[in-house]
């Protein structure tokens, strides 16, 4: 029997820690090839050659870098059916007054955030369209529809930003077969910045944000993956420009 992402070739960014890699593990489990790709290169080496997967470590906010990658990608293999841009984040910032935010600050979350999933996606367009088939899907957050959890204002920005972008591509790439779209997820314990988020709440604040989740859990990194997988499958083909809120419902 044959795998739903057989021969399909995958490109996920953010592989070093938590989402990014239960989405790259997850399209692995489904037969594709996939290419992991961070900044953080040890940490993604580790993961990489844990699991067999290709590793590609570079900055998704240098353009140049990005096309490099995909360059690579192609010379490897021809093709890359699905880009997956989980890269971003808040960089170690946390939540403060607007007079606090410096420009260093403000661009390196816009860089990790925005910046690398439209260098990434142009870049891998020309290669996707060669085929007629893509699948964008960028990961967004429920601060891309509200304001942030973390008060980092930057965030919330770049994520609204990312939300824009996504539905923009979708009208530009659609005619060439490729869909984009994004998943925003709610709270996920998937990294040190959420866990410290997690204990900062206290346990009253743990309590009151399980009880406004209709479902009454918090949401792991493999239930992001699986709504990225659904994005990513042959039958999503007329979904495009969506951003599906993966987080148990939220009051
Ligand atoms: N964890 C949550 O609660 C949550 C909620 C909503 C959205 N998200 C989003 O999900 C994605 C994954 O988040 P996560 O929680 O797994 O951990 P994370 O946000 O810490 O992971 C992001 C990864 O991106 C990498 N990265 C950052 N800047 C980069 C750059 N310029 N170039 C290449 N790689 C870079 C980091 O090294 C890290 O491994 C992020 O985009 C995040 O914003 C997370």
């Amino acid at each position: 029997m044959t795998s739903p992402f057989d021969q399909r070739v995958v490109l996920v960014t953010g592989c070093a820690q938590g989402i990014g890699q239960a989405i790259a593990l997850e399209f692995q489990r489904a037969g594709a090839v996939v290419f992991a790709a961070d900044l953080d290169a040890a940490a993604l080496k580790a993961f990489a050659s844990r699991h067999g997967m290709h590793d590609l470590a570079f900055n998704v906010g240098d353009q140049a870098q990005c096309h490099q990658a995909i360059e690579q990608i192609s010379r490897q293999t021809s093709r890359l059916d699905i880009l997956v841009n989980a890269a971003g984040g808040v960089r170690g910032q946390v939540g403060g007054p607007v007079a606090n935010v410096t420009p260093a600050a403000w661009h390196a979350i816009f860089e990790a955030n925005v910046d690398g999933a439209f260098w990434l996606s142009q870049a891998a367009s020309s290669l996707m369209q060669a085929k007629s088939f893509g699948r964008i899907i960028n990961i967004a957050s429920g601060a891309g529809l509200r304001p942030s959890l973390t008060g980092i204002q930057a965030y919330t920005a770049a994520k609204h930003a990312l939300v824009g972008l996504t539905k923009q591509l979708s009208q530009d790439l659609g005619p060439m077969g490729i869909t984009c779209n994004a998943v925003a997820p709610g709270f996920v314990r998937s990294n040190p910045s959420t866990e410290k988020q997690w204990e900062a709440y206290g346990a009253d604040g743990q309590a009151r944000l399980i009880a406004g989740i209709h479902t009454r859990r918090l949401g792991t990194a493999q239930d992001i993956a699986h709504a990225v997988l659904f994005f990513a499958s042959e039958q999503s083909g007329w979904i495009s420009g969506q951003i599906l809120s993966v987080d148990g419902g939220r009051s």
